[in-house]
């Protein structure tokens, strides 16, 4: 099933106009980093993202998602996941505290064309073991997109995210679980196209990447190691069962013959 289709490829102009896409969810996510404080609410937080996409005419490719597959369509144009939280927080009145780590996920459109990343920032000082659960998850993001190279499979880079997890965990000295279920996707005219992008697995399966070919990829990592996890009821909001933090990263990053881009 896997090796089946090809991943459809963007032109080098579709890539420049994702490219623009990205720099305005990179401007949203830097100011919306800058508006996670002690006491803000997580719903102040999508307001500073809100603002962000009105200032340069992008739309929300978050706001309104699902509503088409009967599901409660989504609320807000980010997800800001606080500690338990892993993805698709719905921004609300839960305050944020000093030492909270909180995932900002946020995505746009610029003339038809999607971007769709998530930082994770500390709230004030984070607890040794969070910082490091932090840094290691997006150090797992930055390892794992080098393979993403033209002719490598899509479970190589599956494998090289799973990889670079267990050197993070040594390195840093911590217990990290990948979350089961969740992972990146391609993108371009919808936000998740096909294939879909698993954080671990065997290398040298699925189809090939190509020039062009254009990924979201995003490691989830919990602290502590492998944990359940469970949709509230709302259903959107993923947390873990045990309470465990997670991080979240996430680029949108191009396929070309110098090496992944980050869009
Ligand atoms: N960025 C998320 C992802 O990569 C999408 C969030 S779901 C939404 O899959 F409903 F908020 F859009
Ligand atoms: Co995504």
């Amino acid at each position: 099933m896997l090796g089946r289709h090809r991943i459809q490829t963007k032109t080098p102009d579709e890539i420049r106009t994702m490219r623009r896409a990205g720099l305005v969810v990179a401007e949203g996510l830097a100011q919306m980093g800058r508006a996670a404080v002690p006491g803000a609410t997580t719903a102040d937080i999508d307001r500073a993202g809100r603002q962000v996409l009105r200032a340069h005419g992008a739309e929300s490719n978050f706001l309104n998602y699902g509503a088409e597959w009967g599901i409660p369509p989504y609320p807000g144009v980010a997800c800001v996941s606080v500690n338990e939280v892993i993805v698709h927080g719905i921004p609300d009145e839960r305050e944020l505290h000093d030492g909270d780590i909180v995932s900002i996920d946020c995505g746009a459109i610029l003339e038809g064309w999607h971007g769709d990343s998530a930082w994770t920032f500390g709230v004030g000082s984070l607890a040794p073991d969070v910082a490091a659960l932090n840094d290691a998850t997006r150090e797992v993001l930055e390892v794992g997109m080098r393979a993403m190279l033209p002719g490598n499979r899509l479970t190589d880079v599956s494998h090289a995210l799973e990889v670079a997890t267990r050197r993070a965990e040594e390195r840093h000295g911590v217990s990290l679980g990948i979350v089961d279920g969740f992972g990146g996707h391609g993108i371009g005219r919808e936000m998740h196209e096909w294939p879909f992008l698993a954080n671990e697995g065997k290398p040298g399966r699925g189809p090939r990447l190509q020039e062009g070919s254009v990924l979201a990829i995003e490691p989830m990592l919990v602290l502590g190691g492998e944990t359940d996890t469970r949709t509230l009821s709302d259903d959107w909001t993923v947390v873990t069962v045990d309470g465990s933090p997670a991080s979240h990263w996430e680029h949108t990053v191009a396929v070309t013959a110098d090496g992944p881009r980050i869009l």
